[in-house]
């Protein structure tokens, strides 16, 4: 790693948290400067970060002239405003997920990045996973056969959000991950969903996406739900594959199952699984290196704006059919 690099993290609360020890354990403590407007966040990160660099003024960072990389881990609806700011003052950026809640808004960051030949990155951190990747390499190279069902389960119980609803908590992770599994954008998107806790804020969503393909998939999130569950469920023709990022090992499995047309007679495939091995590496860290790599090397990152922007729009047209 370059030790020339610094990074400015804007927002400390839980998740901006996690990014500031990542960034510390990757770069030291000195070569990271917290942002975070509460000031009593200061005392929290001074004593767990040593010698680390607080401010709880923004303009600090975006005049900043060490600092050209930010992380901007504020709640959804300042990331458009902070990360507009941050662009049009040159610098780098790494926008937590969701890139923005209006979709002209991430239109306009990515044009903005574009303009300004910056970095735009965005932390769509599971395909960061190494089990993801490992995922993503077995499908490419015809592991499973052709693509048909992809499912993805994301629920636990809590915590509960009162200014977004599950689908916009949990789901931009889901849809990420398919869109990067099948490369390609659905042509037909439809969602349903139920309010059980607060009024209108859906506690559980089924989203419902056809491709042009033929590749079919759904997304089941909850936070009204007894246990923790992130199951991911890749099925081809030839076989399927199923990460469990929930469990404590055996993450990722091929199975050798399905049906197989033969002479005109349906046949069934069904053998033992085999635990697929994969690099135990943290993914909130390969995603720092691959930003930091990406600005280095002016790099194009796998979760760029406009993944995000094609994320965005899904979680978009979820909610339309959802209001319906
Ligand atoms: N990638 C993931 O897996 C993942 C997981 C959880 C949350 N997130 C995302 O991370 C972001 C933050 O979520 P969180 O749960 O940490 O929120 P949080 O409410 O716990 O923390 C937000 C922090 O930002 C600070 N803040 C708010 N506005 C600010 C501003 N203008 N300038 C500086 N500081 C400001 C607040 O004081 C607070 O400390 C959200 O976009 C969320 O969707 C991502």
């Amino acid at each position: 790693m370059n030790n020339h690099q610094k990074v400015a993290i804007i927002g400390a609360g839980r998740w901006g948290t996690n990014h500031i020890r990542t960034a510390t354990s990757i770069l030291g403590n000195q070569n990271v400067l917290v942002c975070d407007t509460d000031s009593n966040t200061r005392l929290r990160i001074k004593s767990a970060f040593p010698d680390i660099n607080f401010t709880t003024s923004f303009a600090d960072v975006y005049n900043s002239e060490e600092y050209h990389m930010v992380i901007v881990a504020t709640p959804a609806e300042t990331h458009y405003k902070l990360a507009k700011e941050l662009l049009m003052h040159g610098k780098h950026v790494l926008i937590e997920k969701p890139v923005t809640l209006i979709l002209d808004d991430a239109r306009e960051l990515v044009d903005l990045a574009a303009e300004k030949q910056k970095i735009m990155m965005v932390g769509h951190v599971l395909l960061y996973h190494p089990a993801v990747s490992k995922l993503k390499v077995m499908i490419d190279s015809g592991t499973i056969g052709k693509l048909q069902y992809i499912y993805s389960n994301r629920l636990n119980l809590g915590a509960i959000r009162s200014e977004e609803n599950i689908l916009w908590s949990f789901a931009p992770h889901d849809v990420s991950l398919i869109q990067y599994i099948t490369g390609d954008n659905p042509i037909e998107i439809t969602a349903q969903g139920a309010a059980f806790v607060q009024p209108s804020i859906e506690d559980t969503t089924l989203t419902y996406l056809k491709y042009s393909s033929g590749v079919n998939a759904h997304i089941f999130v909850s936070w009204l739900h007894p246990f923790k569950e992130q199951r991911l469920v890749v099925i081809g023709t030839e076989g399927m594959l199923v990460f469990e990022d929930s469990l404590p090992d055996e993450k990722l499995k091929l199975f050798r199952k399905g049906f197989r047309n033969e002479d005109g007679v349906v046949a069934k495939f069904d053998y033992e699984y085999e635990v697929v091995e994969f690099d135990k590496k943290m993914p909130l860290a390969e995603e720092h290196l691959h930003f930091y790599d990406c600005v280095a090397r002016n790099k194009k990152p796998l979760t760029d704006g406009v993944h995000a922007y094609e994320v965005l729009k899904i979680l978009v047209d979820a909610t339309n059919s959802l209001k319906k």
